[in-house]
């Protein structure tokens, strides 16, 4: 994708996703992960028919192009780990997973901008819908793991955990992490083996979590945190 000048792009909206999105999120989804297995239209579908709300495209209003994207589903946090990987939060990519009669926490499987659109803030456009999402389902809170993008750039002389802390502290800048975190999310721990196809971050995860702070509120809900976070 060619990136054009900020002055000739038309504005940025976010809508839920239908059908005829998914040629477009399919190849979004091959500029940003080369080489890696991209969501299949049979994924997708699924998505829409468990959880219609939780999909949402970004789209170019003057070209009608799908810049962005963010896919959800709720789930029951008491059925899994920490550790557990994004293939098994998102019952491999098909979120037949989906609880929304017992789930409180809205996880957040993907989200994407257009290499051409990042850093134009289409990013804090679909997490704002996400939020508006989990207020409006009432839902505790949003969990994820956020890739490591720019562990591999330090990982020969840090771990994991010493470049999560070092981005925490505003050291070090991590594109997905540093953006994750300025949108209200704290970092619950470390996870390996996260992402099987994912060279960038060597398959290193942060787990982190925005709390709906009304909900939170009124159940007394204490936050999770983890030791240097
Ligand atoms: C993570 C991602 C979704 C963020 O979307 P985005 O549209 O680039 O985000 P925004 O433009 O809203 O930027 C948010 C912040 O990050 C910064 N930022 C984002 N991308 C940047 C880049 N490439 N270079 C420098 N800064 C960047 C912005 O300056 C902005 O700072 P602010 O919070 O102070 O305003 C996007 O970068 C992306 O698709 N990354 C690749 C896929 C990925 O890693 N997804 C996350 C999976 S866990």
């Amino acid at each position: 994708m060619t990136a054009r000048p900020s002055s000739e792009r038309g504005s940025v909206v976010v809508r839920q996703t239908t059908a005829a999105d998914f040629a477009g999120i399919i190849a979004l989804t091959q500029a940003i992960y080369p080489g890696a297995p991209s969501w299949t239209e049979a994924q997708l579908a699924a998505h829409l028919r468990v959880f219609p709300e939780g999909q949402m495209v970004a789209v170019d209003e003057s070209t009608g192009e799908i810049v962005g994207m963010a896919a959800s589903l709720i789930v029951l946090w008491d059925d899994y780990e920490l550790t557990t990987s994004w293939r098994d939060f998102t019952a491999s990519g098909t979120f037949a997973n989906h609880d929304p009669v017992h789930g409180r926490t809205l996880y957040g499987a993907e989200i994407m901008v257009s290499p051409a659109l990042q850093g134009h803030g289409v990013g804090t456009q679909l997490y704002a819908a996400r939020e508006a999402l989990a207020r409006r389902r009432g839902l505790l809170r949003i969990r994820a793991g956020a890739r490591l993008r720019d562990y591999h750039h330090h990982a020969q002389r840090l771990t994991a955990e010493e470049y999560v802390a070092a981005v925490v502290r505003g050291e070090l800048v991590d594109r997905t992490l540093t953006f994750q975190l300025r949108r209200g999310f704290r970092v619950l721990g470390i996870v390996s083996n996260y992402l099987r196809h994912d060279p960038e971050s060597r398959g290193y995860a942060a787990v982190i979590e925005w709390v709906n702070d009304e909900v939170a509120s009124r159940e007394g809900y204490e936050p999770m945190t983890w030791p240097g976070y």
